[in-house]
């Protein structure tokens, strides 16, 4: 009988992340000051940054030796188990092999505590004190608090109301790591007051949460600002999951034919994808496979050009596919998905044509997080069952076409505690929000000249 879950032993952990800029297909784009439009550098970043992050968010380096420190605290659930999909193939009757790697075993229950870690490492190694950060639908929140908690800092995390109030349970979770948590936007910042005086109603955006966090972190000496996705360091630490998922293929003999993640800010996406990106540079015919929400569809509707981070401008601008940056997506239940913008590196790869993009709407979404826990067990998050849909379309299409093609996806989170948005699902009540192309049009007028 082949192997359900494929292990990897401590002693297999990666000892490097993988760097992706030396291999990218062309340079990569510097970001822009928000103020004189000309490239960052790394004094510009120090208010917010530690420098040893600085230098990976630029670094020429392939390989990036992983702390000892940070090594040891990730065996707490790593290396993650790479499944094989055995009861959901059978149920799809199709010849496809699929398999998943499964994320969600981290204390916090999804991929995002692999970042979480090394950022709060690497802020305590340079003397500071407390960390100010935001979160979308809880899960970066919930991974940062931890991870402050390991190193003794403090943490403030402005979390985007909407989820606020739909996830209660995730405050008590970042509670209980410690962490203090803000419904964003909030009264405490110059960027929240104006958003409330524009519209007191407002249930926030990721947009509009990061400016928060960033004035906060900005404004005081002892507190650094710490990003869950988008950013190049943040991708590279994530690539311990396709590290270990090429290991664990290679274990079993296996090549994948597709790769399938979603795309919130692209984080787990190119965890997963870019220890295979060199490949496809090689001439490997792999397929990469970007999957995210019709309501927020940046990589599929969105314009490829400079634009800000973060709602009130405070970041720098980055050549990415982007909303524009005060696009109020509407509010969907995959709540990390709702980002205006994307990393500069995914975004980069979908503009050259190495990575494919695709977007579906929430009910299909949810139809595809239920078939999978009815098969396979395991109740998946909101912003991962993007991917299982995606996947499950795969293995259809190769049942049509009779092929044995090997698919691989990333299931980023558990959806413990997405269950008021199943129960919406059961009863009806999900909307798909078709997004017309006037708001789009509305939304990008605002670019920055520097994308004009
Ligand atoms: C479970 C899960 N998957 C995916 C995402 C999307 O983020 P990213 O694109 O950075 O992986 C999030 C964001 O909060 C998440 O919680």
């Amino acid at each position: 009988m082949s192997e359900t879950k494929i292990i990897l032993s401590e002693r297999e952990l990666p000892s490097h992340w993988y760097n992706i800029l030396p291999d990218m297909p062309s340079v990569p784009a510097p970001p822009l000051h928000p103020g004189t439009g000309k490239p960052v550098g790394p004094d510009d970043l120090k208010a917010i940054f530690p420098m040893s992050l600085i230098e990976q968010e630029m670094s020429p380096q392939r390989e990036i030796p992983i702390p000892e420190e940070v090594r040891e605290i990730l065996t707490l659930w790593r290396p993650s188990p790479l499944f094989r999909a055995k009861r959901l193939e059978q149920a799809l009757k199709t010849p496809a092999r699929i398999y998943y790697k499964y994320e969600g075993n981290s204390p916090a229950g999804s991929h995002k505590p692999n970042t979480a870690v090394p950022q709060a490492y690497y802020n305590k190694a340079a003397g500071i004190r407390r960390i100010a950060t935001e979160t979308g639908a809880g899960q970066w929140g919930s991974a940062m608090s931890l991870a402050c908690q390991m190193f003794g800092l403090e943490c403030t995390v402005y979390m985007v109301k909407v989820s606020y109030e739909q996830k209660p349970y995730r405050r008590s979770m970042m509670a209980t790591w410690g962490a203090e948590v803000v419904a964003s936007p909030s009264t405490r910042t110059n960027a929240g007051r104006a958003i409330l005086a524009a519209n007191p109603n407002s249930t926030g955006s990721l947009g509009a949460a990061i400016s928060e966090a960033v004035e906060d972190a900005a404004t005081k000496p002892d507190t650094n600002y710490a990003l869950g996705s988008v950013l190049n360091h943040v991708l590279l630490h994530q690539t311990v999951i396709g590290l270990e998922t090429k290991a664990q293929l290679e274990k079993v003999g296996e090549k994948a034919d597709v790769l399938i993640a979603c795309v919130g800010g692209g984080s787990n996406f190119g965890g997963f994808t870019f220890p295979f990106v060199r490949d496809k540079a090689h001439g490997d015919k792999v397929r990469l496979v970007a999957v995210e929400p019709k309501a927020c569809p940046t990589l599929t509707r969105g314009k490829f050009t400079y634009d800000f981070g973060d709602v009130a401008k405070l970041t720098p601008m980055m050549l990415m596919y982007t909303l524009g940056h005060d696009f109020m997506p509407a509010s969907i239940h995959a709540g990390g998905l709702r980002y205006h913008g994307d990393s500069p590196l995914v975004s980069q790869l979908v503009h050259e044509g190495i990575v494919e993009a695709v977007a579906y709407h929430q009910n299909p979404v949810f139809e595809a997080a239920v078939t999978f826990a009815r098969h396979e067990g395991i109740i998946p998050a909101p912003e991962s069952s993007h991917a299982i849909r995606a996947a499950i379309d795969e293995a259809l299409r190769a049942r049509e076409a009779a092929e044995a093609r090997v698919i691989v996806f990333n299931l980023s989170g558990h959806g413990h505690f997405d269950m008021t948005a199943y129960d919406n699902y059961f009863n009806g009540k999900l909307e798909d929000f078709e997004l017309r192309q006037a708001d789009i049009d509305a939304a990008l007028k605002n670019l920055p000249k520097a994308g004009a």
